[in-house]
């Protein structure tokens, strides 16, 4: 069998990120030991240090590089010496943006021994998958301050699928000092992040999705999208359950294994897949992938944990679980679904010495990741 090699750019960014991404690399590198792939990594030194020694957050020439990579794989960005949003905005939807990573997959699963804080009324196993709009809604990036009374917004955001052009003028009557936060929407958005929904359904046997919505109050924007999701699901031979976001929440603290797909709007997808890492467990199994049709980035759900970096507490099974799907996104489905066997039968045979610290345990980091990785 032929050997297959990837380029995988790697930036392991800031406080626990470097130690989560060490251990989900070992990882990989025994998989591809299995399944007769090679991975040469090429690493970005981007994140807070670098911003204080150089300002440079992410430059252009860098993300020219990493698009010429098979993936992107990223611990975390963040470090309480640096203001909040300019590392986050500067490289994480930076690089969502400049690659139209349309659909971030945040899978919540259930994990054996992993403790639940909420019982499941069936007794079974939580394996719900969020697919949230990744470019769009309010997090367009488009909004501003009054200046006595007044505003002149300047509509420019770029997007693979189109760029928002033009201007908007207005304010408060009396001077009174306000701020405006401009969302979008538009079919071909809905449509392609509504396709990717509706094949993990029938990828997982299902034939309907659960859409977050608002229609009622905010029925310009989520009203839209019931219309142009519930038209293009119906193509793949997939219907939409529209929820409102407020309702799914409290039915998911209820029954968290309600739904299979969840289908969302960018801010409503970010609340709701929070909500079930923490159904599922904690941050500590959370796992996340932002796709597009480019260049995807793999990144766990949690952050650089500055609480905990350096002292080997962090649990890397959010960054392992972010590698494989990092490794079915390549197309090593079997690989992927190894590390998966590896994680729960290490999960389901430690004792509490062998069990990462978050979940009670005592394992270090590093030897969590040694456990799964000599299981694969
Ligand atoms: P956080 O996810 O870093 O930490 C929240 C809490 O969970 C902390 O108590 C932390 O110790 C714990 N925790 C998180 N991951 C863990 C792990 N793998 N193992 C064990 N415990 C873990 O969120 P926080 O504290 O709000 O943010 C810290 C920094 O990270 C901030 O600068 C924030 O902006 C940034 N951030 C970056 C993200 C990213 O790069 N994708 C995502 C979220 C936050
Ligand atoms: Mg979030």
């Amino acid at each position: 069998m032929s050997v297959k090699n990837y380029r995988i750019a790697r930036i392991p960014g800031d406080g626990i990120g470097p130690e989560v991404v060490r251990e989900a690399s070992k990882v990989v590198e025994a998989a591809g030991e299995r399944h007769c792939f090679r991975v040469a990594w090429e690493d970005y030194p981007f994140g807070a240090e670098h911003w204080l020694r150089t300002g440079e957050t992410l430059p252009d020439s860098a993300l020219d590089e990493i698009g010429g990579a098979d993936a992107l794989l990223l611990g975390a960005v963040g470090d309480p010496r640096v203001k909040p949003g300019v590392l986050e905005r500067g490289i994480l939807l930076r690089v969502r943006f400049h690659f139209d990573q349309y659909a971030n997959l945040r899978p919540a699963r259930s994990y054996p021994n992993v403790p639940l804080p909420v019982r499941l009324p069936s007794g079974g196993k939580l394996d719900t998958l969020v697919v949230r709009e990744n470019t769009e809604d309010f997090y367009i990036g488009i909004g501003g301050k009054t200046q006595g009374g007044s505003l002149s917004l300047d509509l420019a955001a770029r997007r693979g699928l189109y760029s928002v052009v033009g201007g908007l003028e207005g304010g408060f009557t009396g001077g009174v000092e306000g701020v405006f936060q401009l969302g979008v929407a538009t079919e071909p958005g809905i449509r392609r992040v509504t396709a990717r929904a509706a094949r993990a359904a029938k990828e997982r046997g299902e034939s309907r999705i659960a859409l977050a919505t608002k229609s009622n109050v905010m029925p310009q924007i989520y009203g839209f999208w019931e219309e142009v999701a519930t038209d293009e699901a119906a193509r793949h031979g997939v219907s939409v359950t529209a929820v409102n976001a407020d309702a799914m929440c409290y039915h998911l603290a209820r029954t968290p294994d309600l739904y299979g797909v969840i289908l969302a709007p960018n801010m409503f997808g970010d609340i709701v897949s929070d909500l079930l890492a923490g159904l599922a467990g904690g941050l500590g199994t959370a796992a996340g992938a932002d796709i597009g049709d480019g260049l995807s980035m793999f990144e766990p759900v949690h952050g650089s944990a500055p609480d905990i970096a350096g002292t080997g507490r962090a649990n890397p099974i959010a960054a392992i679980l972010t590698a494989a799907m990092m490794l079915d996104h390549l197309g090593e489905r079997e690989a992927a679904k190894q590390v998966d066997e590896a994680l729960a039968t290490y999960l389901s045979q430690s004792g509490p010495k062998q069990f990462p610290f978050e979940f009670g345990g005592e394992a270090r980091t590093a030897a969590v990741g040694d456990r799964i990785a000599e299981g694969v």
